[in-house]
Formats: structure tokens, sequence, C-alpha cells
């Protein structure tokens, strides 16, 4: 839906750039870099001036736009503080970030970062990513105010582009366009974005790529396989659930796929248990796991990942009515299961058992869910890092390291046996919820129970898929970490 640039790499001296704007950056300790250098010389001395004035101090992310300098082809340089040397790759994406919210704004059409000099893999992905973030704009019920009229951004590295980089730009240009479709859908209100869309968005993917495939299961197909737990949370609504599976295959026909389950109620108001009116719009993002795993495929399925991949998604709508689920419902699930609901408004944990159960057919290599599953996790980690729980140690630490690459952090709480304790319930196998210690854990720990038979980790992303407040909106998280796992971690 949104208009974007394009990203490319090219090589030449600071000065000759034919483009509308150069960026180029300065460090804290006033110092140039060797782009910024080179423009130096280029205009007589014009940067080492104007630094000496203390007209910017090179914080990481500051901006000073000159026009015309002498010496310099571009009508304009951008400079950009990098913060200190050695640029740490947080600073040089909050650089990018700051760079291209302020190229958004002008009428420049082909810009120059020189800002990442040296950068390759992940780094330079990174940086791509940052300024995507910044021309993103949500267009489907009303025209942007201010239209991108950036056309081209160029990456000059400081050497002349080489495979590795080639990779990495077609990398960040694949997982961009998948954060912007999970944004889009995840900004979707719930009158529009219904389990059904979700569905159909899965088709229009499989119809684009080659490669992809998808069934989509019914609601008699979910009373056939029995998941009740599933269709207990559906019930309430005029909405009918779907549950979707979207094969990708990149890789070796019997190659066991790696899988991603995401949590998609399109609307969370709670059922019977229901919620408080303030904000409740924002659970319209309650699909945002769901948008996540359409985003991560179309990101495979643009990149040609050389692997198999399974994306599945649970979408249901929450609603109360006359047909709803009661506290105390007991239901059955996929697994044999029964479950006592003794809060419909932990209706995340419902949806996802039943998928999760299911999903052991593919024999996956590892099998990762991804949910807003707690506001537990908000009050826990906050809005900087996505909780990570898991049942295998290799499999944490690898998402921990995908984390820290992409800056797309995550952080680890324990799933201790300990923890089961509190989901016992005096009527059935499980209940749905304990009391109000340990929220995140113990929504974890009601998944394990269904995660048995293989290696498992769960992202709760309550705090990290959207932004509240005057910048409300789905982030895209975690595709980028997700992506990076694939690329450089995955089982
Ligand atoms: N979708 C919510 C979790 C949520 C709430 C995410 C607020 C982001 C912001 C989830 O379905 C839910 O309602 N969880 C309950 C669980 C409780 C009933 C044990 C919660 O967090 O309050
Ligand atoms: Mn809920
Ligand atoms: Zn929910």
């Amino acid at each position: 839906m949104t208009r974007t640039p394009r990203y490319r790499l090219a090589h030449d001296a600071p000065e000759n750039h034919d483009a509308d704007l150069v960026a180029v950056g300065v460090y804290k300790n006033g110092g140039l870099s060797p782009a910024a250098e080179r423009i130096d010389q280029a205009s007589g001395g014009r940067l080492r001036r104007l630094l000496e004035s203390g007209e910017l101090d090179g914080e990481a992310g500051g901006t000073l736009l000159l026009y015309d300098l002498p010496g310099v082809r571009a009508a304009r340089v951008l400079l950009v503080g990098l913060g200190e040397a050695p640029v740490g790759d947080a600073e040089l994406a909050k650089a990018h970030g700051a760079a291209a919210q302020l190229i958004a704004r002008l009428p420049v059409v082909t810009a120059v970062s020189l800002l990442a000099e040296g950068a390759t893999g992940a780094r330079l992905r990174r940086a791509v990513l940052a300024c995507d973030e910044a021309f993103y704009r949500f267009e489907a019920f009303r025209r942007a105010e201010r239209p991108l009229k950036l056309r081209t951004l160029v990456f000059d590295c400081g050497t002349a582009p080489d495979r590795g980089r080639r990779e990495a730009l077609r990398a960040a240009e694949a997982i961009a366009a998948g954060v912007r479709l999970a944004k889009d859908l995840g900004n979707l209100p719930g009158n529009v974005c219904t389990p059904r869309r979700l569905a159909k968005e899965a088709r229009t993917l499989a119809a684009r790529h080659e490669a992809v495939s998808v069934t989509v299961l019914d609601e008699k197909d979910l009373k056939r396989l029995g998941m009740g737990a599933f269709l207990a949370v559906a019930q309430g609504s005029t909405e009918p659930p779907r549950l979707i599976l979207i094969e990708y295959r990149g890789g070796g026909a019997k190659a066991a796929p790696v899988a991603f389950v995401g949590k998609g109620i399109t609307f969370d108001s709670g059922g019977i248990c229901l919620k408080p009116a303030a904000q409740m719009d924002e659970m319209k993002f309650d699909m945002c796991g769901a948008a996540a795993v359409l985003g991560l495929i179309q990101a495979c399925a643009l990149f040609k990942l050389k692997r198999n991949v399974l994306g599945v998604i649970a979408a249901a709508e929450n609603l109360p009515s006359g047909q709803a689920t009661r506290p105390g419902d007991i239901v059955t699930t996929h697994a044999g299961k029964t479950v006592e609901i003794l809060n419909t408004d932990a209706e995340g944990r419902l949806v996802l058992c039943d998928a999760l159960s299911y999903i052991r057919r593919y024999k996956p290599a590892a099998v990762i869910d991804i949910a807003t599953l707690t506001g537990a996790c908000l009050i826990a980690l906050g809005r900087i890092p996505s909780g990570l729980l898991g049942n295998d140690e290799a499999l944490v630490e690898a998402l921990r390291r995908a984390g820290e690459r992409s800056g797309d952090r995550v952080w680890p709480l324990p799933l201790w046996p300990e923890y089961r304790e509190l989901l016992k319930s005096p009527f059935a196998d499980l209940a749905n919820v304990g009391n109000r210690e340990a929220g995140t854990i113990t929504a974890a720990s009601f998944l394990s129970h269904f995660t048995e038979d293989y290696r498992w980790a769960h992202l709760d992303i309550a705090g990290t898929a959207w932004k509240t407040g005057n910048e409300k909106g789905a982030t895209g998280r975690p595709v980028p970490l997700l992506m990076d796992f694939l690329l450089e971690e995955a089982p």
C-alpha cells in the first residue's frame, strides 16, 4: 500500500554523487567521517568551520542540512551525527532513521547515504530497515498528508558494491516489504481485518509466489479435528474462525520446515470477561502475531530463501454474545487435554494450543509462536524487547543473538516446571489462567503442555507489536528478528 523508494548500492567520490542529497556522518568528538572529510576538502573547509561553531554535536541522530556547498555536486549535504567512533549498530540505525525522516519531508527524489561506511550483513540490513521505517505511511483509508517524493536511496559503503553487500541489500528489501505488510495488516481495523481477510491475504501470497501454497481450514474442519479450545474462542462472534497453513518451499523436498505460529485474534474484546473501554480499540492489534507470519513468509518468498518454512495462523474474533463461552466452561482440545476456561480474555493460548498440537504432523525442525499474549509482558519488560520463553536452550539463545544483531530485541523469562502448579484445575486437566502472578510465564507454561514433541520457543509481543499514544500503529515486529534468525541461525 505504501510508497517506498528503491534501495541501491553504488560507490563514487562523496562530492561526485549525482543526487538531490548526500548524507555524511560526523562523530561525537567533533571528528569527521571519511566521507565528511572528503566533502570538507572539496568545499574548502566548510564542514570543519561549521562544526567548530557548535552547530552539530555529533550525537547519534542529530542532523544539519546544508545547501549548495561549493565543490559538491549534490544540492544538499545532510550532516548526521553518528555518536562516538567506532559507531555502534544501533547508532548507525538511529542515524539512518533520523536522516530518512528528514528526507521524507523534502522534495528530494534521489539521495545517497554515505553513513554506512564499511557496513555489511546484519549491520547494513538494519540501516536500510531504519530508513524504510521512516518512510512508512498507512494509507488504506486516506492519502498521506505529505506523499513521499524519494524514489531512490543509494547506499555508498565506501567501496565498490560486492556480493555480500548485494545480498544484504536484497535481504533488507525483502524484510522491509514483509515489515510493511505486517504493519498494514496490523493497522487495519477489526471490521476489515477478519479471520477470512487473513485467509485471503495468505491466498494472495500463494498466488504471487510459486514457492508458496496455502490451506485454509474452516469451522467445519476445526470441529472435525476436535479443536474445542480454538472453537470456544470463536463461538461468540458471527465472524467464523480460520486455521491458515502457509507452506513456503525454498529448501529440499525432505528438509524439515521451521514453523511460525501466529496468534490472529482480529479483535479481542475479552469476551464475557469484557475488557474496560479505555484503549480497547488497540485490541485490533491482537492479530499482529498473524501479521508477522504473513510478513515473514512474504520476506522469504521475495528473498528466495533456501529453506522450508511453515506459517500457521490461528484466526478468530473474541466477542461476547448469547453464544459466547462462559467462565467455567470446559472444552476438549485437539490434543485431548481438557481445559477449564476460567477467563474468556485469556483466549490467545486457547487458539494457539490447538494450532500447536495440530502441526506435529509436519515434523518441524523447530516451532516459534508469536503472540500478543499477555498484558503482564508489558509490565515486566515494557516496549523494548519481546518476551522469550521456550523448551530448548539452543533455540532460545539463537533467537537472542538474532535479536541483538537485528535490533529487534528479545529477553528471556524462565519456564520452569514449577510454574505449572499455577494452572491446576479442580475439574479439568488444565485451567486457562493462574492467579495474577507471573502472567507471561503462566501463559507460556500453558502452551508448553502442547509443544512437548518438538523444539519450541514462544515470543510474547504484547509490548512490541504496536506503538500506543501519538504514534499509534503496528511496528511490523518481530519480522526483522525472525528473518535474521532464518538467515543466520535456523536449525
Ligand atoms: N491480547 C491480550 C493481551 C494484551 C493486553 C496485549 C493488553 C497487549 C495489551 C490477551 O488476550 C489478554 O487479554 N490477556 C489477559 C490474560 C489474563 C486474563 C490472564 C491479560 O493480559 O490481561
Ligand atoms: Mn484477551
Ligand atoms: Zn488477546
